[in-house]
């Protein structure tokens, strides 16, 4: 996982800890499986060829089930919902939909779902510089101390650090979601076993309880 990504997964400052959604997730799946799990932080940028190339056995890091990453490797059932958001600075009234990121300054987590849909928006004719950044807290930042007008990202993340930080960040929900995703977990193409034992323990969590008492204790009952 690339620990920057809270509520999914991040490294607790005190204790030094792997702590989040994912982690509880895995933690939980391995119990299941009677497997031991054990936790490596790596960057995004090389998190899929380090499957590939067999560093670690599975990714479980808020990852977006795409056609493209499929090629590479294996994705398990999907385990979350999501979508893209637009964070502006809390005092910022200039922003409501993607239209108004027209002439802005716009940060990406390079080679993230955000990167992707900015992407394609440059592509649709919506005009802006797009800066890419290797984590979500990095573009975060630049956006609080004024070098962004707009980062988009992964709505959980996005809520997370608005409610962590409202005085420098909100969230903008336009009516319609900007776009439909879901994670999965991933699994090297040449480790079929793995991937069965994943959803079946993921259908299991499911089913007893358990995937439902993880999702509280990160997102609240409602
Ligand atoms: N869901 C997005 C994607 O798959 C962003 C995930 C970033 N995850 C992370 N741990 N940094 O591209």
């Amino acid at each position: 996982m690339d620990a920057t990504y809270p509520p999914f997964e991040y490294i607790n400052e005190t204790t030094k800890e792997f702590e989040g959604f994912d982690v509880d997730l895995m933690k939980a799946i391995a119990q299941k499986l009677g497997l031991k799990v054990e936790f490596k932080n790596v960057a995004w940028e090389g998190i899929i060829p380090g499957l590939v190339t067999h560093q670690y056995d599975c990714i479980c890091s808020a990852m977006t089930i795409t056609e493209e990453r499929a090629k590479q490797v294996d994705f398990s059932d999907p385990y979350f919902i999501a979508s893209q958001v637009i964070v502006v600075r809390a005092d910022d009234d200039r922003i409501h939909d993607v239209k108004d990121l027209e002439g802005r300054v716009v940060g990406v987590q390079l080679g993230t779902t955000g990167d992707f849909f900015a992407e394609d928006l440059l592509k649709q004719g919506i005009h802006f510089e797009l800066k890419k950044y290797k984590t979500t807290p990095d573009a975060l930042l630049d956006l609080k101390n004024g070098n962004l007008d707009a980062v988009i990202i992964d709505n959980g993340i996005a809520l997370w650090m608005a409610k962590k930080c409202p005085e420098d960040y909100k969230v903008i929900t336009g009516n319609k979601s900007l776009t439909h995703e879901e994670y999965g977990i991933a699994v090297a193409k040449d480790n079929p076993e793995l991937l069965k034992a994943i959803n079946q323990a993921l259908k299991e969590i499911k089913e007893d309880g358990t995937y439902q008492k993880i999702y509280e204790k990160w997102f609240g009952s409602s």
